[in-house]
């Protein structure tokens, strides 16, 4: 049996090769990233392709003779729009009669009224229409995006935050781990929705000041008043407006979750939120 891991060269793929390699042993996974040198660099012990999304030819090449893939989404914004250049990624594999795929989608991407579900909803779809065995790993919050709120904690300053409702925030390592048991698996289930326990920002404030021993304030502002602050500390109002952004889905309720299923694919318990927060910020 061959895996493949695509993206393989970016943190989420990093998590997985390492946890794929113990389970199934490096001479069984491939791992595919468009910059092969990095990948060389990271995976010595493992054959190394190269891969782009964006060309379908380059991506059929890669997947020559691998049975299961993980398939890790990539990054709206890049040359060929995301939805397109994942389906080149389908297209290969079907072509070269790939038997499963493991692929990180969106927190209930079918019904999702969040704008960053679309092109994961597309991409589950295009696997679905290939008739390709399947689970979709949507994956929640990585605990990481909190960077700022959690450095904030650390510098004993007010943690700011503007959005309402919670979200299910755990660490990509926690993620990327279950993403590689669920591909080693003989038995998956198609849809896991994949979160910690869903906590407000005021929760994760309390959990992170039991991290850090301090007792800052926690501070909910306006999108807008956000947006300033985040251009106080140094960024550019592009870059300002994008990172508050990232709080939409959690305003709107699209990361609220109530299941145990990071649990089940990990086959232990979410790395507790206090314990994951020291995590991120020794990183
Ligand atoms: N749920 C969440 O909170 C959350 C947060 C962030 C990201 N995500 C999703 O999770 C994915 C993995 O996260 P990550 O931390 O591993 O991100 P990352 O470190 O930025 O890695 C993304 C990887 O995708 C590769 N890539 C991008 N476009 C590609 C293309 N057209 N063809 C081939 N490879 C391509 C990148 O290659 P290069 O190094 O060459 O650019 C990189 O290796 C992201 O891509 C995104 O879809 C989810």
């Amino acid at each position: 049996m061959k895996y493949a891991v695509t993206a393989a060269a970016g943190r989420f793929g990093q998590g997985a090769v390492k946890v794929l390699n113990e389970l199934v042993g490096a001479e069984n996974v491939v791992v595919i990233d468009r910059n092969l040198e990095k990948a060389q660099g990271l995976y010595p012990n493992n054959e190394v392709r190269v891969g782009n999304y964006d060309e379908v030819a380059s991506m059929e090449a890669a997947l020559k003779g691998i049975d299961k893939v993980l398939f890790i989404s990539s990054q709206p914004g890049g040359k060929v729009d995301r939805a397109t250049a994942q389906k080149n990624v389908v297209d290969a594999m079907k072509k070269n009669g790939v038997k499963f795929v493991a692929y990180t989608s969106f927190p209930h991407a079918q019904t999702s009224k969040s704008a960053l579900a679309e092109d994961h909803r597309i991409t589950e779809n295009a696997i679905k229409d290939a008739g390709i065995a399947h689970s979709f790993l949507r994956d929640n919050w990585y605990l990481e995006n909190e960077i700022g709120f959690l450095k904030s904690g650390v510098a004993d300053q007010p943690a700011l935050y503007w959005a309402n409702n919670k979200a299910g925030w755990a660490l990509e390592g926690d993620y990327s781990e279950a993403a590689a048991k669920v591909l080693a698996s003989e038995n998956s289930k198609e849809i896991y929705e994949l979160a910690g326990a869903s906590r407000s920002y005021e929760e994760l404030g309390e959990a992170l000041k039991k991290a850090t021993g301090n007792d800052f304030e926690i501070k909910q502002v306006s999108e807008d008043e956000y947006i300033k602050y985040l251009e106080k500390t140094g960024l550019d109002s592009a870059t300002a407006a994008m990172f508050a952004s990232f709080q939409a889905p959690i305003n709107d309720g699209s990361l609220e979750e109530n299941t145990n299923d990071l649990a089940e694919a990990l086959g232990r318990p979410v790395t507790p939120i206090v314990e994951s927060i020291k995590e991120v910020l020794a990183h």
